[in-house]
């Protein structure tokens, strides 16, 4: 029986999907993101019973590396068609996408793109629209045209450039007609799209013009076209320019915080080294990008320090200030030369591209994604300038063109269509003791309140293990210290500025229990407890708190103490009394630290057993025999000690750090919460 309604996608879709996956699997073929194939089918429409011709194209958003069906936009080829009756022209070209909605097959899958016309217009079944570094290479030529010629006689036909949208649909679509023999364009100041009338087909092809654009770039391009090696602006070397970046890039993200806060990604890729080095740099960096998908993420130019990496730091930073003060008065004056009555407010005029000599690039976004796929557009630009310089001269669109589409509404609708930022979104949380217990509960609730987290510990392992839980590198990154020594504790700090692009929470949670009298108390265990826990948050916070006042955008610093920094337990003099020395640091760097916006608070948990690596390796054991309880019962037996009788578990300490550095509690500093289900003889007076 046939049901009514397919529920097997049709062939077509299905190599669809694989093409799309081959193709965005190959950064050459397409940068992240970039790009979009469609197919194009029979199929009954259950409605009639007859056959209908159907579209699926990658709709707006997603990469065509990890392309799902429900990325995919259905649409019945004869409605989309028929809008060329009702298209009112160039000027009002944008009020189509509203129209792709009344062309939907069945509830249409994803959000049609502004490249759906293309896709539908091209009377070939199957279409890619790419965006490879070297098609864009000619693609951003002086004289892209006629080497296109030249690269593929008339096999390719150029484009000039157009805004995407319905009428560079229709143009393409009258130069396929046009071109029988064609197989494709180049898209002037944007990319290449491919047909064929079978999925491998336009596969075939679209890789046939890449290779081709590589290859003619190769045998055709001169050496070095961006110009000599500056000497003094050879890289540094590894270890070097690793301290030197992290150096600069706290500084670095709160000036791109100015107006947005910011999360940072730091590359020195080859390629940008090379380019970062090299005598033409400043003039070829202010041509900006050209690729839209480039230039949305990178801004329309890069920010580019005109002094050599390893040039003293002070001079290096007090030049950095005045350029990007250069920079903002150059991004507001661009926004005044074009904006119109009707464009959206401008965005923020902080680079999202920094690019330092001898050191690398550092980009910056909402979140570590969009900070890394920053850089990694920067790259392709690189390469894309470094094509097109080989063979004639780098001539990207018109500022005045690339304002019109940094600014243009149906971008701004898709800001707008973003779900709201998370509580903690932006904020770099460094955690310490994160593999275990409570700091691992803390790392999964900043984390879920949108943190970068830096999961450290002594153990490595575990820390890896929070880390990868967490959802990788673009959320969490762990790294090993023993927070009781001092070049560990900076090593580990510096690790996470050149992770994130810096640290604006700390948790001082690392700690370990040992529970014994007074005569029994060793001079090593007395040490111990206060080198990890007195000494080890004080190393902390001295190196978090440095990168915080670089940054200039306030901070938190969170102590994970006890109530036995307040109650004197029974058989506790050094833990005891190493979180008596936690607890008054909160009060005094507090006091410190609050003309830089920098809150210290701290958190009393108590009898936190589930999950607690400290209970589980022995002080479980040892305070159940204090109290004269099986081990197993402590929990309980704890639970029934408080006011509420309620048991404490990591989650709930959890709880009151977020609390604490939350978007509510913003006037408070010095604080200590209690989270131990109400122990009168620990209330803070
Ligand atoms: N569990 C409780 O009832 C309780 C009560 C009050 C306070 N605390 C405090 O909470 C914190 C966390 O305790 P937990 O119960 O989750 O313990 P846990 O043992 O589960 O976690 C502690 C983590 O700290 C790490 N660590 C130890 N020494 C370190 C060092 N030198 N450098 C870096 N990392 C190190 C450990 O590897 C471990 O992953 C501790 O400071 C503890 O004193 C716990």
């Amino acid at each position: 029986m046939i049901p009514l309604v397919a529920n097997d996608p049709p062939r077509e879709v299905i190599e669809l999907l694989e093409r799309s996956h081959r193709l965005g699997a190959d950064p050459r073929n397409t940068n992240y993101a970039g790009g979009n194939t469609s197919t194009k089918a029979l199929i009954a429409d259950p409605v009639t019973g007859t056959d209908t011709e159907v579209m699926w194209v990658k709709g707006s958003g997603g990469d065509l590396g990890t392309l799902q069906e429900a990325g995919l936009a259905m649409l019945r080829l004869d409605r989309l068609r028929a809008l060329v009756g009702v298209y009112p022209g160039p000027e009002r070209e944008d009020e189509m996408v509203a129209a792709f909605d009344f062309c939907m097959h069945g509830r249409g899958g994803a959000a049609p793109s502004i490249d759906t016309a293309m896709h539908g217009l091209v009377s070939c079944t199957n279409v890619d629209h790419l965006h490879p570094d070297a098609g864009i290479a000619l693609a951003t030529a002086a004289d892209g045209e006629k080497l296109t010629a030249q690269c593929f006689g008339d096999t390719v036909v150029w484009v000039p450039w157009r805004r995407p949208g319905f009428q560079l649909g229709l143009d393409i679509a009258a130069i396929q007609e046009a071109n029988p023999q064609a197989i494709g364009c180049i898209l002037g100041g944007h990319g290449i799209t491919a047909w064929g009338n079978s999925s491998d087909e336009c596969e075939s092809r679209s890789l046939h013009i890449i290779r081709t654009a590589e290859q003619f770039l190769v045998a055709n391009g001169r050496p070095d076209p961006f110009g000599e090696v500056v000497e003094a602006n050879i890289p540094l070397e590894s270890t070097a320019r690793r301290a030197r970046a992290a150096e600069l890039f706290p500084l670095l993200r709160g000036l791109a915080s100015t107006d947005t806060r910011q999360v940072g990604h730091y590359s020195d890729a080859e390629v940008v080294l090379d380019f970062v080095s090299r005598g033409r740099l400043a003039e070829l960096a202010a041509l900006g990008t050209s690729c839209p998908d480039h230039f949305l993420r990178t801004k329309v130019r890069p920010m580019v320090v005109d002094l050599p990496g390893d040039a003293p730091l002070e001079e290096l930073e007090k030049r950095i200030r005045e350029l990007h003060q250069d920079y903002r008065r150059e991004y507001q004056a661009y926004y005044e030369r074009y904006a119109t009555p009707d464009s959206p407010a401008m965005r923020g005029a902080d680079p999202a591209v920094v690019l330092v000599p001898g050191v690398g690039m550092f980009s910056f976004g909402r979140d570590k994604q969009t900070a890394r796929v920053a850089s990694e557009f920067y790259i392709n630009a690189i390469n894309v300038m470094h094509g097109a310089e080989s063979v004639s001269t780098y001539a990207p669109i018109s500022e005045e063109e690339k304002f019109r589409i940094e600014y243009w509404e149906l971008e701004e609708q898709k800001l707008r269509r973003m779900a709201p930022p998370k509580a903690l979104a932006t904020r770099i949380a460094f955690v310490t003791g994160a593999g275990s217990g409570i700091g691992a509960a803390t790392a999964r609730r900043l984390s879920a309140e949108g943190a970068c987290v830096i999961v450290a510990d002594l153990n490595f392992e575990s820390a890896e293990l929070v880390a990868k839980e967490l959802g990788g590198s673009d959320k969490a990154f762990a790294v090993s210290v023993d927070v009781s020594s001092p070049e560990e504790v900076v090593a580990a700090i510096n690790k996470s500025v050149l992770a994130f692009g810096g640290v604006d929470l700390v948790v001082n949670n690392a700690g370990l229990s040992i529970s014994k009298s007074l005569q029994d108390t060793t001079i090593e265990d007395w040490d111990r407890q206060h080198s990890v826990m007195a000494r080890g948050s004080f190393l902390v916070s001295q190196a978090a708190a440095k990168v915080m006042m670089a940054q200039s955008m306030g901070g938190d610093i969170i102590y994970i103490a006890s109530k036995n920094a307040v109650f004197a337990g029974p058989n506790n003099v050094a833990y005891g009394a190493a979180k008596a020395d936690q607890a008054h640091q909160v009060r005094l760097l507090a006091a410190e630290l609050g003309q830089y916006g920098i809150r210290v608070n701290g958190i009393n948990p108590d009898g936190v057993v589930r999950g607690s690596g400290i209970f589980a390796g022995g002080w479980g054991a040892q305070r159940a025999s204090v109290y004269g309880v099986e081990e197993d019962k402590l929990g309980e037996f704890y639970a029934q000690r408080t006011l509420l009788k309620r048991e404490v578990l990591p989650e709930h300490v959890a709880s009151a750090v977020f609390v604490l550095c939350g978007p509510e509690l913003v006037h408070t500093t010095g604080l200590h919460i209690a989270v131990d289900a109400g122990v009168a003889a620990a209330f803070l007076r």
